[in-house]
């Protein structure tokens, strides 16, 4: 890692890493049930017995001529209650530092554990062992094998080859998604892939809510979101911008967590415009990994500033012009800081209890089809919104990047079980808590016919913010849709946002009756694939949306 200038940047880092290293990667990660039918069609398996061969095969010697860390690791509160512990043993010490920020971590853990407390056991090797006298590189990864591998039944993590994110930070993904989510099932909560934010409305009202959008979709925007002019009396206050578990309270609510402790963020984009608390929260004891670096010493990426460095190193270390036709930071380029650093961070983050949920908002990046807002009818209608929500790909995973996929609650990458069956459990714990959030679906992302952003996002989401609180509250008014309840132009605050006029809110809006039933095709697609397991309910779902739109 290069040390940045510690006047500009205090105690903070840039790692760069491998240019074959860069994202999750989907098509190696494996849900090795004994049962194929258990890990459902969206999960990659292989017979656990063949995996196991393969692994000791991989496995072996691979740490030869590195030092192997045993990193102990707390997922919520150290000690709490609803914790789950993890041990991972890995040979690179930039997952090392970054566990560090992103879990409690470090020997508090063993005590916790006592004697015969249970861990996760996560085993990472970036699987490149040294010779004797062999010069290292400062990304080591092997180039040949990757392999990201969960055996749900026995709880166990297994990751070779790649050292970046998702991939080799085992608590985040792996254990608090994958894991988690099979824990989850068996245990009656759910772990998902959510921000969770605090609203506190003018009269001093606090509701929360968490938001499953795909990566690089604006979690952590969202849950940093400070409110506009004209709604400066709205205050929004973050909890978590990745992972939440839910858990049913005896109240019939759900209450939220974040089990991380630290923020793993997508830099491009990031500016004091577009996310001011952001920015401050980067000011120090931070890792970048995969940023440009400024000839001061500092870091730089796209969208950061409005103007053009002169020249930087790139993220692969060449020299960086403005019209050198290259992007100077990857475009899934990170950060890695704690959380109590976040100037918005609510003083309930840590609290293992967890946060009553007023409403669960889902939303994908949609040029068409998807209105700015709407509310779902029922619980039941509420999941198939979720269960059917499609994005545009995007850098955070391997792959191409722009094509329309069905990812369902966000999960599609991160469900350790069937997707149909955890499509049932969310109908279940619904229909279990009497008062269960009410489900709300976003789209900031459509486009106009230039192919620019109809809405302009950000700190403006507060104006669709709010009007969910005031849905949940019962105060603000709908209007209903083929689809779902919609806001009229006048049910939303505008102070401050005059320019929106009602003709741009018709077009953001529009449910055209042609892209729905493009729409409710693809949606037929996912539910073919998961058919054998596919609860009853989103089917019918389906079938009332296909004729209420006079289809
Ligand atoms: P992961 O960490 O990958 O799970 O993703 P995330 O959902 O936390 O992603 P993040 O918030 O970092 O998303 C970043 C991308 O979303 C950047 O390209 C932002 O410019 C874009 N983005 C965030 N909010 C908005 C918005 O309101 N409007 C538009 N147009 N883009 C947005
Ligand atoms: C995501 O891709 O959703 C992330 C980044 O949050 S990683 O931890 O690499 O999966
Ligand atoms: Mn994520």
């Amino acid at each position: 890692m290069t040390r940045l200038n510690p006047k500009l940047r205090p105690n903070s880092y840039l790692a760069s890493s491998d240019p074959t290293d860069v994202a999750r990667m989907e098509d190696r990660t494996f849900i090795c049930s004994k049962e194929k039918g258990d890990a459902g069609p969206t999960n990659n398996w292989i017979d656990p017995v063949e995996m196991r061969g393969t692994l000791d095969r991989l496995f072996d010697g691979c740490m030869r001529g590195r030092t192997m860390y045993v990193v102990p690791f707390s997922m919520g509160p150290l000690g709490s209650p609803i914790a789950h512990i993890g041990v991972e043993v890995s040979d690179s010490p930039y997952v090392v530092v970054s566990m560090r920020t992103m879990t409690r971590m470090g020997v508090r853990v063993w005590d916790v554990l006592g004697d015969d407390g249970y861990s996760v056991p996560c085993i990472h090797s970036v699987g490149a062992p040294l010779e004797p006298g062999q010069k290292d590189v400062p990304w080591p990864c092997n180039k040949q094998d990757k392999y990201i591998v969960h055996f749900p039944e026995t709880r166990e993590i297994w990751s070779f080859g790649s050292g970046y994110g998702g991939n080799a930070l085992l608590g985040k993904k792996c254990l608090s998604l994958r894991i988690a989510s099979v824990m989850g099932r068996e245990d009656g909560w759910l772990a998902e892939h959510m921000l969770i934010l605090g609203v506190t409305s003018p009269s001093g009202q606090k509701s929360y809510v968490t938001g499953a959008f795909p990566s690089a979709c604006g979690k952590t925007n969202f849950a940093m979101l400070v409110p506009p002019a004209g709604l400066r009396r709205w205050k929004v206050t973050t909890l978590g911008e990745d992972i939440a578990w839910i858990k049913p309270g005896k109240d019939g609510r759900f209450y939220a967590i974040n089990p991380e402790a630290g923020f793993f963020g997508v830099a491009p984009g990031t500016s004091k415009k577009t996310n001011p608390n952001c920015m401050a929260m980067l000011r120090e004891n931070v890792i970048f990994t995969n940023v440009a670096l400024t000839p001061e010493g500092d870091v730089w990426w796209e969208g950061m500033t409005e103007r053009l460095p002169k020249r930087l190193l790139d993220w692969q270390g060449q020299p960086w012009t403005p019209d050198c036709g290259r992007k100077a930071a990857h475009p899934n380029s990170r950060f890695t800081v704690p959380a109590a650093q976040c100037p918005s961070i609510d003083p309930e983050w840590e609290n293992p209890d967890g946060v009553p949920i007023s409403a669960v908002v889902v939303g994908g990046r949609r040029s068409d089809t998807v209105p700015l807002v709407l509310e779902a009818f029922s619980w039941t209608a509420g999941v198939y919104l979720a269960a059917t929500m499609g994005s545009e790909t995007t850098a955070a995973a391997t792959g191409r990047v722009g094509v329309v996929r069905r990812d369902p609650m966000a999960m599609i990458p991160f469900v350790g079980y069937n997707m149909a069956d955890y499509f049932s459990h969310w109908l279940k714990l619904g229909r279990l808590a009497e008062n269960r959030p009410r489900v709300f679906c976003v789209n900031w992302f459509r486009t106009d016919e230039n192919g620019r952003f109809i809405w302009p996002g950000f700190g403006q989401n507060m104006r669709v913010l709010r009007w969910i609180i005031e849905r949940c509250q019962g105060k603000a008014s709908a209007r209903e849709s083929a689809i779902g309840w919609v806001p009229e132009y006048e049910s939303i605050e505008w102070k401050g946002l005059e320019s929106f006029t009602p003709e741009r809110f018709r077009t953001v809006m529009a449910v055209k009756h042609d892209e729905w039933k493009r729409e409710l095709n693809a949606h037929d697609e996912l539910f073919e694939s998961l058919k054998d397991r596919l609860p009853r309910e989103l089917q019918l779902r389906r079938e009332l949306i296909h004729l209420s739109l006079g289809a």
